[in-house]
């Protein structure tokens, strides 16, 4: 029984499978540190600013920021070394099967499937804020029953608008769209763009009074806000699985990472510097804070225009987590850990349209009833756990013999793994015990298809 638990995939193995498909290598550092910061800005910067500072942070929430920063920079820097000297693709969920076996690998898996899966929800019920506030710009208003979670006190059913873009986007990916490079770079200019608009206008309202008290509710305050902010910053390990195709990685990864975290952590700091500068903290507790202080200095066309930014800017946020999330739910039924519809290929698209529409159908789902700072807290959580187990992976990987040398190493060894494995439990300790709680039941639920389905149809059975 032991040994079926903690059965390892071979790395020599895994690289031979892939084949002698060598990638081309093209990607420098300014390639990285787009693609980074693409996948990383989107609903976050867009209303986290808002809701934390108003419930959790004040206007400390910079320091929230610049905390959650440390500890992705951290995690980064461990994910950059397995991407290189693993690559191959399942991310955290592949490298916790070469290191710790088949039920951690399983567990992790299972987190990611939640991490997308709700990052999916949670960026679209941004976008519907977003839509609806476009949108009242026009004098359209959508029925405030079916444009928010489930919540009669409030008059709120569904977050129809959620649903929509969900299904639309999961269409989008059944048939085979690919985000092409060029694509990503014009949203990366959209989006920054909208954030230096905001906070090029906003800046000469700033009252300075609107900082004090700076920092309300304390550092446990800015520690739980953190943990909450965090969720702004997904996205970055986009920039580590892209390693294959990286020109120089030694140098190259580590630039892209952490010059992506930086710029986002620059932006994300002035804008929360300017918003709560510009509104008392004390009011920021709106869907979309952004465009809501704009409007409150009487700035309409630049409230209008950000509203587009961020509605056209978390479209893509969307497409990315949809498309990473069904990709894992792939790995998963090949693997042999989820039954095989999850891998069926569509022989007209080739793609994996029954996962897709299963994926999206069950996040739309979420989308249209949960609200959203329930949602990123259990992103957070899958998420940390799987950087936990990635942080502390690297110190078992730096182990195996069979690793191709050459690859990124993460410097100060083992400092900086142990740092970031107790950085994010830390992070996960800030979380409320609500999301504990229900993800100790999404755990619980994964046990238990791994016992009943999993154990017995794992591909390793068979090597
Ligand atoms: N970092 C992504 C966002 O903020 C998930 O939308």
């Amino acid at each position: 029984m032991k040994n079926v638990l903690f059965r390892r995939k071979n790395i020599g193995e895994l690289l031979r499978k892939k084949g002698d498909i060598q990638l081309k290598q093209t990607l420098g550092a300014f390639d990285l540190v787009l693609l980074g910061v693409g996948a990383i800005v989107g609903t976050g910067i867009f209303i986290l600013p808002g809701t934390v500072a108003s419930s959790h942070s004040g206007p400390a929430i910079v320091f929230s920021f610049i905390i959650a920063a440390i500890v992705c920079a951290l995690a980064g820097l461990c994910y950059s070394e397995f991407s290189s000297s693993v690559p191959i693709a399942g991310s955290a969920y592949t490298y916790g099967y070469i290191v710790f076996g088949e039920l951690v690998a399983w567990l992790v898996g299972w987190a990611l499937v939640l991490e997308y899966g709700l990052a999916v929800a949670s960026v679209a019920t941004g976008w519907s804020a977003y839509l609806s506030a476009l949108l009242e710009g026009f004098n359209i208003t959508i029925p405030k029953a079916i444009s928010g979670p489930f919540n009669p006190v409030e008059g709120t059913y569904i977050n129809v608008p959620a649903i929509v873009i969900i299904l639309a986007i999961a269409f989008l990916l059944t048939r085979g769209i690919k985000e092409s490079a060029k694509l990503n770079k014009i949203m990366v200019f959209i989006k920054v763009g909208v954030i230096l608009l905001f906070i090029g206008v906003g800046i000469f309202y700033v009252e300075p009074a609107n900082w004090q008290p700076f920092m309300p509710f304390g550092i446990s305050g800015v520690m739980s806000g953190a943990a909450l902010v965090f969720f702004a910053y997904l996205g970055f390990d986009a920039v580590s699985s892209a390693a294959e195709e990286v020109k120089n990685p030694q140098r190259n990864l580590p630039i892209g990472i952490i010059g992506s975290l930086l710029i986002c952590t620059l932006l994300y700091v002035l804008v929360s510097l300017v918003i709560t500068g510009i509104v008392s903290y004390t009011h920021l507790n709106v869907s979309d804070p952004v465009s809501f202080a704009m409007q409150l200095i009487h700035q309409d066309w630049v409230s209008g225009v950000i509203s587009l930014g961020a509605v056209i800017g978390m479209m893509t946020v969307i497409l990315v987590m949809l498309y990473g999330g069904t990709r894992l739910l792939y790995a998963l039924g090949r693997d042999g850990l989820l039954p095989k519809i999850m891998c069926e290929l569509n022989k007209k698209y080739k793609t994996p349209i029954k996962n897709t529409w299963i994926f999206a159908a069950l996040t739309a789902f979420c989308a249209g009833v949960i609200p959203l700072s329930k949602l990123a807290e259990l992103v957070n959580m899958g998420t940390l756990l799987a950087f936990t187990v990635v942080s502390i992976g690297v110190i078992y990987l730096r182990k195996d013999k069979s690793i191709p040398s050459g690859g990124f190493k993460v410097p100060f060894f083992p400092v900086i793994p142990i740092c970031s494995f107790l950085l994010c439990l830390f992070l996960i300790s800030q979380l409320s015990v609500s999301t504990w709680i229900a993800c100790g039941i999404w755990f619980v639920f994964g046990l238990f298809i791994y016992f009943i389905y999993g154990r017995k149809h794992s591909l390793m059975n068979k090597e």
